[in-house]
């Protein structure tokens, strides 16, 4: 059944070409300005950037902060149109455009300041920000507003997941408090005005180093008490993957710990790297076990992170960014290594990552107000939470992707029906569900309730255990296995048409998806494998009610080249075409008019040197599939975060990461501050000066010469 369109927007511009060039190319009729570029001071002492030297830890505290993803305007009721807060998530750091030379390390430690500062970079910039009436230029409000939480900022937790077992740290023995959000990749907002910044690949900053501490316990005894079973071996560790492996008298390698094979002995991957498993290597597998016993270490094998730490992935030998080797050894820093030291949990870090990966919720209003966590919209890679338009006297629903290969798309209702007076309190209950799309067009919603008798029947056939349903929200990713949803192509934003409460999401991409016969099998609803362009996939609730459980879905557009890409297949539409063809689509709005934007995040080569040129933003026609490309960026950048005025009028979009192959010093992108932000078609190409100054991730603040409605 094809929805009842109520809107039907006309793309009232000229698509521009593929273009390349440092800077953003615009249709003709459009111009735009650079907004709270990193570094903009917004609070205390208001510190300059100095693109040169660098800021400090303490200056980046006062400035906006690093890689601007998701964002939402927030109106002021004096001039909603020329007068809001601009809530900008901060993703990450490029640490070797970010710091003047680079990240530096001094005997395996990372100098504190640069920590303090990375750290700083990340989270949220709550900004107030007002448009000359002259002039027609946004410019920053040094007010009261204006705030930054981030890394370190403590956040409440709120839901199930408050006061249990799995968020009891050092920091916070009762499970109650949390320290800092990352990886803020993109957001929501909800009805009663607060801001929602969601947690993606946060497991990458930490490190959990408990197998080395077992492999090393393993092959201790191995040398103590079992010299004649395999005389002459040598033994050594691999840092990451691969943790332990042993030398028998033949110098070849048997043994190969795989973190990916975790909780059982059985489990250990045996077989020389890049040989085949033999039989040989099985007996090995049986003789090893039994050996394991004797030594009392398979009683814990625990030889692996918990579940709820190699579900997502935290790392076993190193973070991202190293955090937790700061040199002041201050508990805020070295919480990022979450190896078990202590007693118990109250005396180190190892719930330290169970504390994100959630949604947490801002109140923009309110500088003075804590975060919160919301645990009960599940833990996860958590891409955004996009709002459902609220109906009065009807629960409220936020849709939801995990972006990681084969993961899942969620949405969370509320227990609470919605009112004039709904709050925050409004997410302290709820049901979280996980989407299966069937092959016929029809789709599920599964919910993940330790109370539902179907969840505990899936579990139980699983054979998975979960104590309550703070464990089932820390572990959402097994509980969604474990009920059967769809792995999806890298699930990115999601967006839900104002009228029709149609949903979108993008697929991004997925280089691990296989034909029928392969691991990761080609299904209706992720029909290509591998898929290197991606797709948006939409659907619609049984009865238009976002709380339903059962929905209809189709494939809104396979991206790619014009020989593979194809608008609304299921209606046999056209294939992409010079004026369209992109690649990757990441952020996903349709705007109060009924325009459907669409960003892409390329990276690598298919941005570099791909048919696509540089990241883009198009414009779309969800009735009738047209598509448009409206922008292209800088070098390097990712395009992600659309937004605009109530009129229609101003429309923010971020350039995330300009230059992001940069070397210290030498820069491949110059953007905002060579000063050319923006071109149109036909215009002269802008270069990169490697020399010229640092780029910096911004907002870019796109309107029509004539005043008129973007887009349209
Ligand atoms: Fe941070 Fe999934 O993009
Ligand atoms: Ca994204
Ligand atoms: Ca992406
Ligand atoms: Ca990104």
């Amino acid at each position: 059944g094809k929805p009842p369109f109520a809107l039907k927007p006309t793309l009232g511009f000229d698509a521009i070409p593929i273009t390349r060039s440092d800077t953003a190319t615009l249709p003709h009729g459009y111009k735009a300005q650079a907004l709270v570029p990193w570094g903009t001071p917004i609070t205390g002492s208001y510190p300059e950037f100095k693109s040169v030297e660098g800021n400090t830890g303490e200056e980046q505290e006062q400035q906006v902060g690093s890689h601007h993803d998701g964002m939402h305007y927030f109106p002021m009721q004096d001039d909603p149109n020329g007068h809001g807060l601009l809530c900008v998530n901060h993703e990450y750091v490029d640490q070797r455009v970010f710091h003047a030379a680079g990240p530096t390390f001094v005997a395996g430690q990372r100098p504190t300041d640069e920590v303090r500062k990375e750290i700083a970079a990340h989270g949220v910039s709550v900004v107030e920000i007002q448009k000359n009436a002259l002039s027609g230029e946004w410019g920053v409000v040094n007010g009261s507003y204006n705030r930054r939480v981030t890394a370190g900022t403590p956040a409440e937790i709120r839901g199930p997941v408050r006061g249990s077992d799995l968020v009891k740290t050092k920091y916070s023995p009762d499970g109650t408090m949390a320290r800092g959000t990352i990886n803020n990749c993109a957001h929501g907002y909800t009805p009663w005005g607060t801001y929602l910044t969601c947690e993606e690949n946060w497991a990458g900053y930490f490190v959990s180093r408990v197998q080395l501490a077992r492999a090393e316990a393993l092959l201790n005894w191995f040398e103590d008490t079992q010299p004649a079973l395999y005389p002459g071996r040598k033994t050594s560790f691999v840092q990451g993957r691969y943790f332990a492996r042993f030398y028998p008298e033949t110098d070849r390698i048997i043994g190969i710990f795989d973190e990916f094979f975790d909780q059982k002995v059985t489990n250990l991957v045996y077989s020389q790297i890049g040989d085949t498993f033999n039989d040989t290597d099985r007996e090995l597998v049986g003789e090893f076990g039994a050996l394991l016993t004797q030594a009392g270490i398979a009683e814990d094998l625990s030889l692996s992170r918990p579940r709820e730490q190699s579900r997502y992935g935290v790392r076993t030998a190193s973070s991202r960014y190293a955090w937790e080797t700061a040199q002041s050894g201050e508990d805020q820093y070295i919480r990022f290594d979450a190896t078990p030291k202590g007693a118990d949990a109250t005396e180190d870090y190892r719930n330290e990552p169970n504390t994100q990966g959630w949604v947490l919720e801002i109140d923009p209003f309110d500088p003075n107000s804590t975060p919160i966590k919301r645990t009960t919209m599940g833990r996860f890679a958590h891409e955004g939470a996009w709002l459902s338009p609220p109906q009065l006297g009807q629960p409220v629903t936020f849709y939801m992707g995990d972006d990681a290969r084969n993961e899942y798309i969620y949405k969370f209702v509320t227990k609470a029906r919605y009112s004039k007076n709904a709050n925050g309190d409004m997410l302290d209950e709820g049901i979280l569900y996980t989407a299966r799309f069937n092959d016929d067009g029809t789709g599920e919603w599964l919910a993940l309730d330790i109370n539902d008798p179907k969840f505990q029947a899936a579990a139980a056939a699983a054979g998975v255990e979960f104590a309550d349903q703070a464990d089932v929200l820390v572990n959402t990713r097994l509980a969604a296995d474990v009920v059967g949803a769809t792995k999806m192509d890298r699930p990115e934003w999601g967006t839900v048409h104002p009228q029709t409460r149609e949903v979108y999401m993008t697929l991004t991409n997925n280089s691990s998806r296989t034909d029928e016969n392969g691991n990761n099998p080609i299904d209706a609803a992720n029909p290509r494998g591998p898929n290197p362009y991606g797709h948006i996939i939409r659907w619609r609730e049984q009865g238009n009610r976002s709380w339903a459980t059962k929905f209809e879905w189709d494939i809104f557009v396979l991206a790619g080249i014009e020989s593979d890409s194809q608008v609304l297949p299921e209606q046999g539409g056209p294939a992409l075409t010079q004026d369209n063809i992109f690649a990757s689509p990441d952020g996903v709005w349709i705007d109060q008019f009924g325009t459907l934007w669409i960003q892409t995040d390329m990276s690598g080569s298919q941005q570099a040197s791909g048919p696509f040129g540089a990241n883009a933003m198009l414009a779309a026609n969800p009735v009738t599939g047209e598509i448009k490309r409206f922008l292209q960026g800088p070098n390097e950048q990712e395009t992600t975060g659309v937004v605009s005025t109530p009129d229609g009028k101003t429309l923010f979009v971020n350039f995330q990461h300009p230059g992001d192959r940069s070397q210290p010093g030498v820069f491949n992108s110059n953007w905002p501050d060579s000063g050319a932000v923006f071109r149109h078609p036909g215009d002269e190409v802008v270069t990169n000066n490697p020399d010229g100054p640092r780029p910096r991730s911004a907002t870019l603040v796109v309107t029509r010469e004539d005043g008129g409605v973007v887009g349209l």
